[in-house]
């Protein structure tokens, strides 16, 4: 119903070398149709809100401000962003092309400038705002620790100092696997100040996702903590450094640096270093390195629909304007603000919103090491009043989440403080989009629903909040210099107020992802195999509502959003086949309430069913995948079957699964199941 299926492929029948094309195709085509109950439910929402008169006359960037931008962008989209680098962005050596764009889709920004990345977020407001609270940290038990710049750079610069002690120069690879904490901001800042490209590991992903992504890296140092308090407990992550790195693995890692933040861990003598017996004693000048914009400023991995976790490379000159100007023009920064983004610094939103963004624009940012709801529902809250925190950034899951607890808890604090909110990883359903702006904004803050992508490096789709309405559920409009539209499988415009298409990026932006590490062929393949090297293609389909707003539809491949944590169906198989009981796996993602997504697996066993399921081998496969890639990963819910459906390709039929999942009435044909009585233990 969304796409003229049946003209499309035989339109496609016609041309050569279409097989991959039209496989794609045919997926997309069953998850629009698919989604389009949710897009249905969605798109009955139509309740505005425009932000207060004083919030317009106090934004930062107003509707006037925001046309001229616009304007400036569409006339000149190449000397808009090179205005944007001039304006915001500190160079050592100006550059000289904005865009060099003859090696597309590998886009080249800023081209024979030289920057430093910790140079713009530190050193630069040593003179003006040295003596401010650059971060707040609020550990797990409710202490507090605050870091001026002037203390973040010294801290910085004594790490730089001491990787360099260790050999670590421009371009190493290092791997963070830290604590959320400002130990993790100040090692990427050291990382960056010396020229290293640091790739951070989430400390919620297991040994062996740790080390597959080390290897892939090729890491010379990995630095760590002992261990990191976590609503009350203990998270061991030493312990899955020294599992990585065990019976040869890892072979690249020379040193271990260990962060002590607890009671401290077994340490290898050759290998591992204290980071408080090598770090305080070091000098606390450190000369940045001068690095050309594209040089790589980090590798982030993140799930892509087939095989491993692919290490999306981000540049330094780029990366660090995306970062910078998104800060500006959606969260409309203003001196004196507090801004909580409470991502955690292993996912892009903790680089770009946490370690570089807040810093590049020198304000106060809130940290916090533990959970929302230790030691109870209302941590977040009391929080907020504590700090006096202005503008808080959050995800759809952690708002369902609290808001199940009821209103009582936010209203037992002061929140008045706040002026902004805005969510980030999901679509937001508009109940939850409700709440969050009655109770917790007191109807009076806007709220940004922001759409981006590891791989966008910064905010893509999103309000400018002083200058626009907005709608519970819609992430609104391109920000300045960001092209978007949505296509068909043709890669023609969809024209069609309320039908759907593929998201695209049709040019090239500053904080685009450089390439894969390592596999420029899969980056080439993976974002612009479909339309060319000037066309990105995000993985999400989308629509237009009436006014032009845009609604996001969610994936249309097959990546999960597990409570805003992108994960790939195919991680998940891979890990289930390889326990010794199972012959054959399939993993689909289905609506949970509070995680969006959850994470559904259907089993063929080896040897009998029944002797399976009574030996509780569903429970122990949950268990083997949240060892196999860490705990975010673990299934819900494990079902054992006789066999999984297919086509008679041998394709396993994911849709009638999905739709299984979600307990859809099936519209699938079933009759080519091989063993139809697989149906009702497939329904569970
Ligand atoms: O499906 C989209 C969803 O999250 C995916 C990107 O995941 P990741 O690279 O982990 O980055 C998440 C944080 C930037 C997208 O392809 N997504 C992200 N933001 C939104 C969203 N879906 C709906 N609305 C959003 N605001």
């Amino acid at each position: 119903p969304l796409l003229d299926y049946y003209g499309a492929q035989s339109k496609l029948f016609t041309m050569p070398g279409v097989g991959h094309v039209l496989t794609i195709f045919n997926q997309l085509c069953a998850e629009l149709d698919a989604r389009k109950h949710d897009i249905q439910s969605v798109m009955h929402e139509t309740r505005r809100f425009a932000p207060s008169e004083a919030f317009v006359v106090a934004a930062a960037v107003d509707a006037e401000r925001l046309q001229a931008l616009h304007r400036h962008a569409a006339e000149d989209h190449v000397g808009f962003w090179a205005a944007q680098a001039r304006t915001h962005l500190t160079w050592q050596r100006m550059f000289d092309h904005a865009l060099d764009d003859s090696r597309a889709p590998h886009y080249q920004w800023f081209s024979g400038g030289l920057i430093n990345a910790s140079y713009n977020c530190l050193d630069r407001h040593l003179d003006t705002r040295g003596e401010q609270v650059a971060i707040t940290f609020e550990t797990d038990d409710a202490q507090v620790i605050r870091y001026t710049y002037a203390e973040l750079h010294r801290q910085v610069c004594q790490l730089g100092n001491a990787l360099r002690s260790l050999g670590i120069g421009k371009g190493d690879r290092v791997v963070l696997y830290l604590p959320m904490g400002p130990q993790a901001v100040i090692a990427m800042q050291a990382c960056a100040r010396i020229g290293a490209v640091h790739s951070a590991v989430f400390g919620g992903f297991s040994a062996d996702s740790l080390k597959d992504r080390i290897e892939d890296a090729g890491a010379r140092l990995v630095i760590t903590a002992d261990a990191a308090p976590r609503g009350g407990k203990r998270v061991d992550l030493k312990g899955a450094v020294d599992k990585a790195l065990s019976n040869g693995g890892c072979a690249s890692v020379e040193r271990v640096l260990v962060y002590q933040r607890m009671d401290g861990c077994p340490m290898h003598p050759q290998r591992d270093l204290r980071w408080q017996d090598l770090v305080p004693s070091q000098p606390t000048h450190c000369e940045p390195e001068w690095v050309d914009a594209g040089h790589p400023l980090f590798l982030l991995y993140t799930s892509g629909s087939t095989g491993k976790p692919k290490g999306v490379q981000h540049s330094t000159g780029g990366y660090l304007l995306g970062a910078t100007v998104t800060m500006q023009w959606v969260f409309d920064l203003k001196p004196g603000d507090v801004f909580w983004c409470t991502a955690d610094v292993g996912w892009i939103t903790g680089h770009s919103y946490v370690a570089y963004g807040p810093l590049a624009n020198g304000i106060e940012q809130v940290m916090f090491e533990g959970v929302p709801t230790y030691p109870d529902g209302e941590r977040f809250w009391r929080m907020i009043a504590a700090h006096k925190v202005s503008i808080f950034y959050t995800a759809p899951t952690a708002i369902r989440a609290l808001m199940r607890l009821g209103d009582e808890l936010p209203a037992r604090h002061d929140l008045s403080s706040l002026r902004l909110l805005g969510t980030v990883g999901e679509p937001i359903n508009p109940e939850a989009w409700l709440w969050y702006h009655r109770v917790i904004g007191g109807g009076r803050c806007p709220i940004v629903d922001t759409w981006w992508q590891t791989e966008t490096g910064a905010m893509m789709i999103a309000p400018v909040p002083g200058a626009m309405p907005i709608k519970p559920g819609s992430c609104t409009r391109p920000l300045p210099g960001i092209c978007i539209d949505i296509v068909d499988e043709d890669g023609v415009p969809v024209t069609q107020i309320g039908r759907g298409g593929l998201l695209v990026v049709t040019k090239p932006w500053p904080s685009m992802l450089s390439t894969i590490w390592g596999n420029d062929a899969r980056y080439a393949e993976t974002y612009f195999g479909r339309f060319g090297n000037s066309v990105y293609v995000a993985g999400d389909g989308a629509q237009r509502d009436e006014d032009g707003d845009v609604w996001i539809l969610g994936r249309i491949d097959d990546v999960l959003n597990v409570s805003g944590h992108r994960l790939g169906t195919m991680e998940v198989e891979s890990a289930l086949a390889a326990h010794p009981r199972v012959a054959e796996a399939a993993v689909v993602g289905r609506p949970h309430d509070i995680k969006g997504e959850a994470i559904l697996a259907f089993v063929v066993v080896r040897g009998e069913r029944e002797h399976a399921i009574a030996s509780g081998l569903q429970r122990e496969l949950c268990g083997w995948v949240a060892e196999q890639l860490g705990a975010i990963a673990r299934p819900d819910e494990v079902r054992l079957v006789d066999g999984l459906p297919k086509t008679r390709s041998g394709k396993i039929m994911r849709r009638l699964l999905r739709s299984i999942g979600a307990g859809q009435h099936l519209t699938q044909d079933t009759s080519t199941l091989e063993n139809p009585a697989i149906l009702d233990q497939l329904r569970g």
